[in-house]
């Protein structure tokens, strides 16, 4: 039984009612669903560098939904009540950032920013300044903030990983949720379809842009990525 059909994954529910199963899905969407393509190989890639990912975050004291991988697109994972926030940071200008503001890009940022997005299909996932969060009610002044650490926290963990890679970490989207307990944890995922990643010496793109911007198959970035970080597809690695 599928309790949630999202763009790229599934929410299925397990026999305990904290726990639900995360499937990856080969599907790809871009511009809110308006451009459309099946991936052969995308879920099972998304799911074991999200893991790897997760496992890495945990081992440096940041929380997340993570509990283990099932098989090759399945995670486990805590049920989260998701901060309706998509909590974006960016270390080098590239997408929506230089379309905003004019700024070229590639240009690397002189430190590390966070936005918010308010998390409404139907409003296209507006950016929202920290009034517009408390107006809207969508979480208090002390979960905003906190938001933001842990976000920068997650930056400051994964930018040297991807660089010893020969990887850039250009900018990366991180949803949170609060569990049954209260506890603020990391969820959603960590994957090229959610980071923008260079390749560092060459400026090439490995991630969702290249689906984006048709600028030739997609997977070929995707296991890249996977590779040069030592991933094993099916496997948790940290
Ligand atoms: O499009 P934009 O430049 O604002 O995206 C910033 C980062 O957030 C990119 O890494 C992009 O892949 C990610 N993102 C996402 N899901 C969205 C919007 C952006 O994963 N709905």
């Amino acid at each position: 039984m599928i309790e949630y059909e999202g763009k790229a994954k599934q929410i299925i529910p397990t026999a305990e009612p904290d726990v639900a199963i995360q499937r990856f899905k080969d599907s790809a969407t871009a511009f809110n669903g308006q451009k459309k393509a099946e991936l052969e190989g995308k879920g099972e890639i998304n799911a074991a560098m999200s893991a790897a990912a997760f496992l890495k975050l945990e081992s440096a004291g940041i929380s997340t939904h993570f509990m283990g991988l099932e098989n090759a697109r399945d995670m486990r994972i805590k049920r989260l009540k998701i901060v309706p926030l998509e909590v974006v940071v960016r270390n080098v200008v590239a997408g929506s950032l230089s379309k905003r503001l004019g700024l070229e890009e590639g240009v690397t940022l002189k430190f590390p920013i966070v936005e918010t997005y308010f998390k409404r299909d139907d409003l296209g996932d507006p950016l929202v300044c920290d009034s517009h969060v408390f107006v809207l009610g969508i979480c208090s002044e002390e979960t905003l903030a906190e938001l933001k650490t842990r976000a920068l926290q997650v930056n400051s963990v994964l930018g040297p990983w991807f660089n010893e890679a020969g990887l850039t970490l250009v900018d990366f989207k991180l949803e949170f949720g609060f569990d049954e307990s209260g506890e603020l944890l990391l969820g959603d995922e960590v994957s090229p379809d959610t980071c923008r990643i260079w390749e560092t010496e060459s400026g090439r793109r490995l991630d969702k842009d290249v689906f984006r911007r048709d600028l030739g198959d997609p997977m070929v970035g995707y296991r890249e990525v996977v590779d040069r970080l030592g991933i094993t597809i099916g496997g948790e690695h940290a």
